[in-house]
């Protein structure tokens, strides 16, 4: 596995002979590895020759400081935990990825305004633009997302078709922990109580009758709630607990 933390560098070695004639792979992540991570890397590593991984925790789509400050960073286990997965580690610094001072960015204008979009203003934004950054400098034939962030997902399918992107988006179910919740790298922040009481969430969004019953029982199961929202099939939804944001998604 190497590691790259000069975006010159790695493109140098982008358009070198290991590349070549190959197939890429790409997983972008903003580290804090679980294996929710881990079964997009290794349904990478199954279809594709070579497999690049990024690591890039992205300040423009934290529309709020303190959660920027307090996400985890966890280089030396994320490489760990992906140890025979990867060939390709990206880690460029903000101001190498950001060389325009993020005075370009990519805007969508319609679902990105919808449930997530409305509690984070700006925040798909930083999204779909450093993952634009992001597939220009891997040039991968498939990226992968996961389902968890469904908005996301939609958001990248949506610009890949939009500005004819060379890629296929590969849709990764999400992964859960034996009790429901969906494995995500804020659930790292609850307490064990808090951990408990979490694991609710998944449940209500599944039995709920309808969005707006579901509000009222994640109320009165200790959650904060930013959204529930029926759409196309899908529950979406956001909550918080212990001060940690969770959302999540279920098929109807
Ligand atoms: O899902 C994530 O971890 C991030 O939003 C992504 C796609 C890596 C962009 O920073």
């Amino acid at each position: 596995m190497r590691v790259f933390k000069s975006i010159g560098e790695w493109q140098a070695v982008r358009a070198g002979p290991d590349f070549s004639g190959r197939t890429v792979g790409f997983v972008p992540t903003m580290g804090a590895l679980h294996a929710g991570h881990r079964a997009l890397l290794a349904r990478a590593r199954a279809e594709n020759d070579l497999v690049v991984l990024s690591i890039f925790v992205n300040p423009t789509q934290f529309n709020d400081p303190k959660d920027l400050n307090v996400y985890p960073r966890t280089l030396e286990a994320d490489i760990a935990l992906s140890e025979g997965l990867v060939d390709f580690v990206l880690t460029p610094p903000a101001n190498e990825l950001y060389v325009d001072d993020y005075h370009y960015r990519v805007t969508e204008t319609d679902l990105s305004l919808r449930w997530e979009g409305a509690h984070r203003p700006g925040h798909f934004d930083g999204v779909l633009t450093v993952v634009l950054k992001l597939l220009n400098l891997v040039q991968a034939n498939r990226a992968y997302f996961g389902e968890k962030d469904w908005q996301q997902l939609q958001l990248v399918r949506g610009m890949a078709q939009a500005f004819f992107l060379p890629v296929e988006i590969v849709t990764c179910s999400t992964e859960r922990a034996a009790d429901g919740l969906a494995l995500s790298s804020r659930n790292a922040r609850l307490s064990p109580v808090g951990r408990v009481q979490a694991t609710a969430f998944s449940r209500i969004l599944r039995e709920s009758p309808s969005a707006a019953a579901a509000v009222p029982l994640l109320e009165a199961a200790g959650f904060g709630v930013d959204y529930v929202a029926d759409h196309e099939n899908i529950r979406l939804g956001a909550v918080r607990l212990e001060g940690v944001r969770l959302i999540d998604n279920v098929r109807l």
